[in-house]
Parts: structure tokens; C-alpha cells; sequence
């Protein structure tokens, strides 16, 4: 018998701390209307110096599997997507899988950007579905405040902070992992990256005056691709699942722009209330966007128990993928 994977609890967490518009006003030379205009953004979270990315996912993935009804020593498996974890080394995953005491288990983080919890959703569905494992925890966390360039205004206005977990069980009911559809280009790669820090390019005295740590963005160019490749891996998801848009209830698309999460739902044909919105609150907390707008709209009842979603990313790689889930 073919054996499915399901989403059967969500949760999330964001920092206490509040950046709003007028807050960056006084920062870089900015306005709270161009901010709406050109983003949807109102307000980010933003983490403080003592909090980490595993401080924030430990306490999404407690919701996740308090929704599940499961135990920490139920789960046989932890995978953390984010590019801003605690360390290099040791993995954010194995933090917070010590943290909640899940003991003995694989736990391990990867990396594909603001994409990162759709591919970390395409593993759970091969690790379930093949009959490796039956109950595992897929995150996509981020703090990128922690590396955003204060100064640059055309991208500090963009990035908030924040975690969002899913518990994947070979058991439903729940949402089913259904179609789904990832790739990526590295020629773009250029176009979003943090310069320094890594094997290229150490950390020296040099890197760090010259601000190489945080986001290196050209957002126009970023901004006509994502819509693309948004758009293209729906398309894909839905033909892999066999659902025609008109059957689709539901976008969870990746908050990094309104204009282009509105750009995508119009070529899906989708009404304004078929799509969820959440980035006037959190602003863009990249791998963390999914599965946080995920919670929410499970917990508010945008998700109802028959509901077909599609899931849409994109981001640093450049990476892209979608998922269609069932509930
Ligand atoms: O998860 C993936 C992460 N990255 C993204 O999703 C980025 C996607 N790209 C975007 O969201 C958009 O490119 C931005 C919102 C970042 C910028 O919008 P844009 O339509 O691409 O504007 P632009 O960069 O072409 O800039 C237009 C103007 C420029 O002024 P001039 O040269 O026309 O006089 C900028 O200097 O807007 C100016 N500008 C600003 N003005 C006020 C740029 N940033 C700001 C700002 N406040 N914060």
C-alpha cells in the first residue's frame, strides 16, 4: 500500500520586539508610505542581542507537536532550513532537538534561502512516504536582522525575524503533501548573498568594515524573477498532483514583496481572499514566512478541512520551489 505524508501540527514564534515604519524613518532616509507602496510591509519583528534563531524555532515546534498530540520522544527526526543559524557548527537543529529533549535522532540543518521550507517539506515527503521515518519536524527559521545592513535603505526595510514548524506524520488526517516541483540557478546566485564570512571570504578586520556580513541585494532584478519562478513552480506542483487552478482554495506564497505575492495569485486566476497575507505584520523573515502564515491560517480556520494549497517560494540560490498540500 502507498504510504502518504501529512502536516498534522503547525506552530510558530516571533520575537516581542516591534519595528515599525516610523521606527526606520529615523534610521535611513525612508518613508512609511513608499514602505507600503513598494512592499505591503508595516512592521517586522526584530530579535534582541540575547536571542537566537534556536530560541525562536524551540518554541515553534513545541506548538507544532502540542497540535500534533505528539511527544518530543515521538519524533525520529529534525530538519532546520535557515541562513542565519546559531553557528556554523554545531547545526540549530541539534539545539533545539537537545532543548526539547528529543534524544538520539538525526537532526540537521540546510540551507536553499527563503525557499528552504518547501525543499525541507519535499524531504519529509520522500524520508515518509519511503518508509524511513514516520513522524518528523520540518523548520523554516530565520533571524535576519541579525545580518541586515542598517544603512542600506533599499533592503533593511524588508527583513523581520521568525520561526514556523510543521510535525509530518505517515499519519493523517492532516494536510496532505501532494504535487510539488524545486529548482534552482546559481548564476543568479550574485544577486542575494551575504559577501563574507564563509570559506571565500573569511571573517577578517577588512570584511567586517566593509559591512560584508549582512544582505547583499539587487531587488529589481530579484523582484522580475521571483515572479517567474513563482509562478512556474505552481504550475509544475499543480500539474505533478493533477489540479487544475480553479481547484486551488487556498495561496500560502513566501512574504517578500505584496507586489509580488499579488503578481502570482493574478496568474493563478485566485481571488484577493484565496490568498493569505501576512507580511504587513512580520515584514520578510525569509525561510520563517511559509510555515508562520501555514500556523496562522490553520489556527484561524482559513484552512478548512477540505482545502487544497498551494505552497510558493523563492529566494538566495536563486532557489524556487512549490508544494500542493491537502487537507
Ligand atoms: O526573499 C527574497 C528577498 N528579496 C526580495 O524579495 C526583494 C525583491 N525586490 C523588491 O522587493 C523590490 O525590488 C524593492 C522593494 C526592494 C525595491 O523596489 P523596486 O521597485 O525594485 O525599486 P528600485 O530598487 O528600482 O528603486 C526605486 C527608487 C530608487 O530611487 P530612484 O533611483 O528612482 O531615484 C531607490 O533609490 O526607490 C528608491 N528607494 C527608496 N526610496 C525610499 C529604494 N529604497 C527606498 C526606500 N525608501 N526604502
Amino acid at each position: 500500500m502507498s504510504r502518504n505524508a501529512y502536516i498534522v501540527g503547525t506552530g510558530h514564534n516571533v520575537p516581542d520586539g516591534v519595528l515599525t515604519n516610523a521606527d526606520l524613518e529615523k534610521i535611513v532616509d525612508t518613508t512609511d508610505e513608499w514602505i507600503v507602496k513598494m512592499t505591503g510591509i508595516k512592521e517586522r519583528r526584530k530579535t534582541d542581542d540575547s536571542t537566537a534563531t534556536s530560541d525562536l524555532v524551540t518554541v515553534a515546534v513545541k506548538n507544532a507537536i502540542e497540535m500534533a498530540g505528539w511527544e518530543p520522544e515521538d519524533v525520529q527526526g529534525i530538519i532546520v532550513g535557515t541562513v542565519t543559524p546559531d553557528y556554523y557548527f554545531p547545526s540549530t537543529a541539534a539545539i533545539v532537538a537537545d532543548k526539547l529533549g528529543m534524544k538520539n535522532i538525526p537532526a540537521y540543518d540546510f540551507e536553499a534561502g527563503c525557499t528552504a521550507f518547501i525543499y525541507g517539506l519535499v524531504q519529509a515527503k520522500a524520508f515518509i512516504e519511503s518508509g524511513m521515518m514516520d513522524r518528523m519536524i520540518i523548520v523554516g527559521a530565520d533571524c535576519l536582522t541579525k545580518i541586515t545592513n542598517w544603512t542600506d535603505r533599499s533592503s533593511c526595510i524588508l527583513f523581520g525575524d521568525g520561526a514556523g514548524a510543521v510535525a509530518v506524520s505517515s499519519e493523517g488526517p492532516g494536510g496532505r503533501l501532494g504535487g510539488w516541483h524545486w529548482g534552482s540557478d546559481g548564476s543568479m546566485g550574485k544577486h542575494l548573498f551575504q559577501p563574507a564570512g564563509g570559506s571565500k571570504k573569511p571573517a577578517s578586520h577588512e570584511t567586517v568594515d566593509n559591512m560584508e556580513h549582512t544582505i547583499h541585494m539587487n531587488g529589481a532584478r530579484i523582484f522580475k524573477y521571483a515572479v517567474r519562478t513563482m509562478h512556474d513552480s505552481c504550475m509544475e506542483a499543480l500539474k505533478m498532483d493533477g489540479t487544475e487552478k480553479k481547484d486551488v482554495d487556498l495561496l500560502v506564497s513566501h512574504q517578500a514583496n505584496l507586489r509580488i505575492i499579488d503578481a502570482t495569485a493574478r496568474a493563478l486566476e485566485l481571488k484577493p481572499e484565496q490568498v493569505y497575507i501576512n507580511i504587513q505584520k512580520y515584514g520578510n523573515t525569509s525561510a520563517a514566512t511559509i510555515p508562520m502564515a501555514l500556523d496562522e491560517a490553520v489556527r484561524d480556520n482559513t484552512i478548512k478541512e477540505t482545502s487544497t494549497v498551494v505552497l510558493a517560494a523563492f529566494g538566495a540560490g536563486l532557489t524556487w520551489g512549490g508544494m500542493i498540500l491537502h487537507w
